[in-house]
């Protein structure tokens, strides 16, 4: 950002106390200073700040919530046919090379306590693969099996771009062809306190947060990639989490379902353990189908039950999508179409007194749930929680390493059993994608084999 720009900014927006601390600063630092202001929105922030002020004070919009429609685990023979159906559109999808697969990874990953990106945090039962080397073999053991290349993108944020390149190159890409995996980092939004004052990082840099995962679909387009795979012939983009080591990457029965329902984009859900989990939660609002994040519905909805006094809004977001490409471009290049959301948090900042010390601050960012109401095209799909999903994301109790490796151990040891052999309860088990990506896999892989089970065990292919 040039200099002029800068002081016109600032000064319209009552930050002098930045100002006067630029002024301090050595011709070399001021020109790092304004380096790392390139690109930044700041009107934008201040009209969300506004926003969020005027928020607090108005009453909700009267929303009509109901369940929304989903499409259930099959039990009929009916529905069993139409997810075989489905497997096959999506099959079709994958030897096509129609496909692509986006890790969201630029998270803080504050509530896990891990320095260092989370796709790095080991976590399989038996040989503690890192969530990035799970996930890279798995996508790779797809692309084997419908012999096609699925390219992989993962999407960092300045804090761990670099950290995340270093150790894939350190892991020689896990495999992948260097032109069919794409790191693109998301968007960064300058902090501001409730008060409307910005942050300094400390001497040069600003305090910002990463602009949220809805960013993902402002980076893609802006880093290009969009497009790139747009010409590529690309056509759906498998969305997922780094922090849910059971994804199954570029599942071809949702690709199907996605396709089937003509979809804009799709959603993976699971039944919501009990009221107070802390997922969002799929449902109908005025007609349109949403996701609104725990937090934000209201403890009767959350605690609502049917009449057979199940959770009446039972469906748990497993932020596991499937988005069309030309849905990404029409939401990213006419202006970004997401809304932002505003979270105070407790940073460690230089505020406007100059020290470094605990200050309360907003931070906006997109949600990609949000495009769900964006487009009356949308499918959404339960999944079995034991099979598909247990993220990793507090240190420990619920959600953690702990539950994550023992969901993975559990799956494992019901597909060995499927192949009738015993196990001993303690044994920990774990079989690698590239042996077999499901319990279908494996039972054809051991037919007529026994193994010796002695310890732990690890299979995987030679
Ligand atoms: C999220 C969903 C919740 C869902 C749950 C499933 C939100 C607001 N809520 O909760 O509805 O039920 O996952 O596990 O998303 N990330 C980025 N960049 C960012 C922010 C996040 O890449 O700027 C990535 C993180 O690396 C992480 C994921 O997004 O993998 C989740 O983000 P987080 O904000 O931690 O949401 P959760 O509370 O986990």
């Amino acid at each position: 950002m040039t200099e002029r720009k800068f002081l016109r900014i600032f000064k319209k927006h009552n930050q002098h106390h930045i100002l006067d601390h630029y002024k301090n600063l050595s011709p070399q630092k001021q020109n790092t200073f304004l380096q790392g202001l390139e690109g930044l929105d700041f009107d934008l922030i201040f009209a969300l700040h506004k926003d969020f002020c005027h928020k607090q004070t108005l009453s909700r919009i009267t929303q009509d919530i109901r369940p929304a429609s989903i499409i259930t685990i099959p039990t009929s023979s009916e529905e069993k046919a139409f997810k075989e159906k489905a497997r096959t559109i999506g099959e079709s999808l994958i030897r096509k090379e129609k496909i692509a697969a986006l890790i969201v990874a630029g998270g803080q990953g504050s509530r896990l306590g891990f320095e260092g990106p989370k796709g790095t945090f080991p976590i399989t039962p038996v040989e503690k693969k890192t969530l990035f080397q799970l996930f890279s073999e798995s996508l790779q053991a797809m692309s084997m099996r419908y012999h096609t290349t699925i390219p992989l993108l993962i999407m960092t944020s300045i804090e761990n771009h670099q950290d995340t390149l270093n150790f894939f190159e350190s892991h020689n890409f896990f495999g992948f062809d260097r032109d069919s995996i794409h790191f693109f980092q998301q968007g960064m939004l300058p902090s501001i306190t409730p008060d409307s004052k910005l942050l300094l990082r400390d001497e040069t840099n600003l305090f910002m947060n990463p602009d949220g995962h809805g960013g993902s679909l402002k980076a893609l387009y802006d880093s290009g990639l969009l497009t790139y795979l747009i010409e590529k012939g690309v056509s759906e983009l498998f969305y997922c989490q780094i922090d849910n080591p059971l994804v199954r990457i570029a599942d071809p029965v949702f690709l199907g379902y996605h396709i089937m329902m003509n979809a804009d984009i799709s959603t993976k859900v699971v039944r919501r353990i009990n009221i107070k989990e802390k997922v969002g939660v799929y449902v109908s609002v005025n007609g349109r189908d949403t996701i609104i994040e725990y937090s934000d519905l209201s403890p009767e909805k959350m605690s609502a039950l049917d009449d057979h006094g199940d959770i009446l809004y039972w469906a748990g977001n497993t932020a596991i999508h499937v988005l069309g490409l030309p849905f990404i471009r029409r939401l990213t290049q006419r202006g970004f179409a997401l809304p932002y959301h505003c979270a105070e948090k407790s940073v460690q900042a230089i505020g406007p007194n100059g020290k470094l010390t605990k200050t309360q601050c907003w931070k906006f960012e997109t949600f990609v749930f949000d495009a769900i109401s964006l487009t009356e095209k949308t499918c959404c799909m339960e999944v079995a929680r034991n099979e598909e999903f247990s993220p990793v994301k507090n240190r420990e109790g619920a959600d953690s390493p702990e539950t994550a490796s023992r969901a993975m151990n559990n799956l494992y040891r019901g597909w060995l059993e499927e192949t009738g052999m015993a196990i001993p309860p303690d044994t920990q088990i774990e079989i690698s994608p590239l042996f077999a990506l499901d319990k279908e896999e494996l039972v054809s892989k051991l037919k007529g084999s026994r193994l010796d089970i002695e310890g732990d065990v690890y299979l995987e292919e030679k």
